[in-house]
């Protein structure tokens, strides 16, 4: 199986890079995952523009073109089976280690294509807990400094859960690897985009699907308390695509069941993937 590593094919057992490389020493890049339908990279654009906004972010200039992106990408995807790109950028293996950024140093450019494993919680839902939000200011870039995140989601598979739903200043910023929809007194409602949160591609596609197809829906402030009182709750990936939460610390979300909105936009939503 063939990745891409600095302008080269290779098999994944032989790419290599430096224990000097910036993203092992500070975890000092950028990653992007994007969907593979049917051997088509889904919101490609989106997912690019995003990860300028990632680069700038950590100030890091894109190595690429889009099309250069493209050409890269399309050896690595298989036209019949649903995949995804893990796209990676790191600042590259500078001679030492030095918190500053080192001058004359090529990033490391890293992308492999790997399947998608149906997710198993997608017919029955999951439970998710909440905790206060621990992650940094600059939440909205998609770097690979992920510790935060990954105590987060551990916490939550420690009590039982799927996912860690985030809290900060009293509201709901997103999942540990996921952004959260509430429906509120029958209003789809997630958080607007702020550095506090990812603009992940799949809201934006939910978005755009729920206003399409009229069904109210809004970006604004969900609060703790509102959190607990929504008829539904979903979390939403590129990985998971549209997940609902069935149980919210120990309490049953709804009746229990996926809720009928989320029925609606998931199936408007595997319509569109096609
Ligand atoms: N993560 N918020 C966070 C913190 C995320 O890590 C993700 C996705 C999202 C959803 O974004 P999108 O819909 O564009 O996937 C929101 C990916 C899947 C990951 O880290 O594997």
């Amino acid at each position: 199986k063939a990745v891409y590593l600095n302008g080269s094919y290779l098999p994944l057992q032989e790419a290599k890079v430096s224990v000097l490389d910036r993203g092992f020493l500070f975890g000092d890049g950028v990653y992007e995952v994007i969907p593979v339908y049917y051997g088509k990279p889904f919101r490609l654009d989106s997912h690019l523009q995003r990860l300028d906004n990632s680069l700038a972010a950590i100030r890091l200039p894109n190595p690429h073109s889009r099309s250069e992106w493209r050409d890269i990408f399309a050896p690595l995807v298989a036209a019949d089976k649903n995949q995804y790109l893990y796209l990676q950028i790191t600042r590259g293996a500078a001679e030492k280690r030095d918190h500053a950024f080192p001058e004359n140093t090529a990033p490391t450019v890293f992308a492999m294509c790997a399947d998608i494993v149906p997710f198993a919680g997608t017919q029955d839902g999951i439970a998710a807990v909440t905790m206060d939000d621990s992650r940094w200011r600059l939440c909205h870039a998609k770097t690979i400094t992920l510790l935060a995140n990954i105590l987060h989601r551990q916490a939550a598979v420690d009590q039982g859960g799927g996912e860690a739903i985030l809290i900060k200043d009293g509201n709901v910023t997103e999942g540990a690897a996921s952004n959260v929809f509430a429906v509120l007194d029958g209003v789809l409602v997630t958080p607007g985009p702020s550095p506090a949160l990812l603009s992940g591609i799949t809201r934006e596609v939910i978005l755009e699907l729920a206003q399409k197809n009229a069904i109210p829906c809004r970006e604004s402030a969900i609060s703790a308390a509102e959190l607990n009182s929504a008829s539904e709750i979903w979390v939403t990936s590129s990985i998971r695509e549209l997940i609902a939460v069935v149980e919210l610390d120990g309490a049953v979300v709804g009746d229990g069941k996926p809720g009928p909105l989320w029925q609606t936009l998931n199936s408007l939503f595997q319509a569109y993937k096609q």
